[in-house]
């Protein structure tokens, strides 16, 4: 039937460690016995490898956070260490500390992660993993530690993490800051950023960011395409590209431009990273041996698994897996980014009031075909596949509905009247496909593709299968923009083109792309002159904003023209860009650096109210 075959290594519990793989935890807190002064060794002993990554934090509450890290091996003990006292242990110190309840008097608390075993992590041919070579697509053992540090003060308190591996071998990280939710209604700084996709310009990036605004923001926005194949696990952490997502965002990443090297930042340490998902965070169909590449390229829509599993009723299959196997998945985008989450989508789609910002995030984006007019793509099937249906990509489909009626828009319509919503001085919304914009992929529209059969008429033999995307379908700007204009959304926030844009529509939304981080894939619009690359259809726009709104040219310092005029976007593999929303100030400002001028300044080009 599939040519899938299925395996059983998915999962299972860590001896020792309680498996919470894909579900909130809430372990308790231990409080720290006061010891003796600390300075004895007790088993186990320091020494132990890098973690895969720096801790990171996550979805900070009126009082708590969550730091995860992840090992290669389960390991035996995993800590986080917080208080006042802890940058000043001795790494022996802070392992007594962790392991035997033997720190200094006072000041510190430990927090035991929760473990579990990432379900789908591999490497393949195409994986750069220092000193390993793969000459097939095997399983990446990784495991995930999970603590929720509860009880803390307001502002910030220092922590450190302590890693056991299996050979009592200890890893002490350095003291980074935590710090519970910004109180409703005060002031918040957050980083917009997306599409990092182990681009050159990332680290680089990440370093002006922090030298702009420091590192302990009250989080960091991602609107989606974090990585490139998220079932590569050496794209999350240690890629020989110097580029991993967590790389650069912990100041471990490592990328030469014009003589300067740079390494990204500590921000994930100190700032809650708030992501949604993109196009590159969902695998297609499982295979046991297709490259990763090529199994991220295939996913079908969920529906056509559907109708597979009523025809086949295979036996002994648990129905959820079984479809995401012979559709999409996003296991690892939600295991690497647990919270926050709602009841109705998990981790796919969730709201949190940020001090006095409202943020709703929703997962909004389709699989990227190529527009060629020949194999599997946008607008047709390959001409070799037409009588096998398995084979078939059903054009640029949508992953998870938004349109009106899908149970993702009723829970935004609801969520949008809520008090929290109502009552908070500025609403974001977070997706990653744009809605207007000026790039690549704003066209055709986002809508479902509309299929169309052609039948030899003597045989009935198919002759092609074709895909139509009507703009006036497009459920973005149909269904989507209309409720946010009524609830007032300050800020949409989204990425997938990898450039910078602003929009601001009648009702006063304004519409944000700055996703020009790492490279950029270009801007078609009459001021650069360039088209996107479609066939001519009066549903394809091939120049500006699809959705009809004029670009907004930066206020400040735009990027102009061989002709010296002012152009209303930045798209180049040489600027890179990022965007800091200060709710203080109400404004999101806009920055660039040249990165082929090292010692250059960062340059404000854009600011703009919210209000
Ligand atoms: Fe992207
Ligand atoms: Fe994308």
């Amino acid at each position: 039937m599939t040519g899938v075959s299925r395996r059983t290594v998915l999962g299972g519990a860590v001896a020792g460690a309680a498996v919470v793989a894909g579900q909130a935890n809430t372990p308790a807190a231990v409080a720290g016995p006061v010891g003796p002064a600390g300075d004895r060794p007790v088993s186990p002993r320091l020494g132990g490898a890098p973690l895969l990554c720096e801790p990171y934090l996550l979805d900070p509450g009126r009082s708590s956070v969550y730091v995860v890290w992840h090992t290669e091996a389960p390991g035996t003990r995993h800590v986080v260490l917080v208080g006042a006292a802890v940058p000043g242990m001795t790494d022996q110190q802070a392992l007594n500390a962790a392991t035997g309840g033997h720190g200094p008097a006072g000041g510190w608390r430990s927090f035991p992660a929760q473990t579990s075993q990432l379900k789908r992590t591999r490497e393949d041919t195409a994986s750069a993993v220092p000193n390993r070579a793969y000459t097939a697509v095997v399983d990446r053992h990784v495991y995930r530690h999970v603590a929720r540090v509860t009880g803390l003060p307001a502002g910030r308190t220092p922590y450190r993490v302590v890693s056991v591996d299996h050979r009592d071998r200890a890893t002490v990280t350095a003291a980074y800051t935590l710090a519970p939710a910004v109180p409703r209604g005060q002031r918040t700084r957050l980083l917009l950023t997306s599409d990092h996709q182990l681009k050159a310009m990332v680290p680089a990036n990440l370093e002006k960011v922090a030298a702009t605004v420091g590192v302990a923001l009250d989080g960091v926005l991602v609107a989606g395409d974090l990585v490139n194949v998220p079932d590569r696990a050496s794209e999350w952490f240690d890629s020989t590209s110097g580029l991993a997502f967590f790389a650069g965002l912990t100041g471990r990443g490592q990328r030469t431009i014009a003589g300067r090297t740079y390494r990204g930042a500590p921000i994930a340490q100190h700032s809650p990273l708030y992501c949604a998902i993109g196009n590159h965070e969902v695998m297609g169909r499982w295979s046991d041996t297709a490259g990763l590449d090529s199994q991220f390229n295939d996913p079908q829509p969920r529906w056509v698994a559907e109708q597979l599993w009523d025809q086949t009723r295979p036996p002994g299959e648990d129905r959820e897996r079984w479809l995401a196997e012979l559709s999409w998945d996003t296991t690892t985008y939600e295991q690497m980014l647990p919270y926050p989450r709602s009841r109705e989508g998990g981790p796919r789609w969730w709201s949190r009031t940020i001090g006095d910002v409202h943020v709703i995030t929703l997962f909004v984006t389709g699989i990227w075909r190529s527009a060629s007019p020949n194999g599997r793509g946008k607008f047709q099937e390959a001409a070799d596949h037409l009588q096998d249906p398995q084979r078939w990509g059903y054009g640029q489909f949508i992953f998870e509905p938004v349109k009106r009626d899908s149970a993702q828009y009723r829970w935004l319509e609801r969520e949008l009247s809520t008090p929290d919503a109502r009552g908070a001085r500025y609403r974001v919304v977070m997706y990653h496909h744009p809605g207007h914009g000026l790039g690549d992929n704003s066209a055709p529209p986002f809508t479902d593709p509309v299929q169309t059969i052609h039948r030899d008429p003597a045989t009935q033999a198919i002759t092609a299968v074709t895909y139509d995307y009507p703009l006036a379908d497009d459920h973005i700007l149909r269904d989507l923009e209309p409720l946010f204009s009524e609830a007032g959304v300050n800020l949409v926030h989204n990425g997938h083109s990898h450039l910078w844009n602003r929009f601001r529509n009648a009702a006063g939304v304004h519409w944000l792309e700055t996703s020009n981080v790492g490279n950029s894939y270009g801007a078609y619009d009459i001021s650069s002159g360039a088209s996107r690359n479609l066939p001519a259809d009066p549903d394809h726009v091939r120049q500006g904003d699809p959705g009809g709104l004029q670009p907004i040219v930066p206020t400040v310092a735009p990027l102009t023209d061989a002709a010296g005029r002012p152009l209303p976007y930045v798209a180049s593999n040489d600027i890179t860009v990022f965007s800091v929303l200060d709710s203080a100030a109400g404004v999101v400002s806009s920055y660039r650096f040249d990165t082929r001028l090292p010692d250059s300044d960062v340059v404000l080009f854009d600011e703009f109210a919210l209000a």
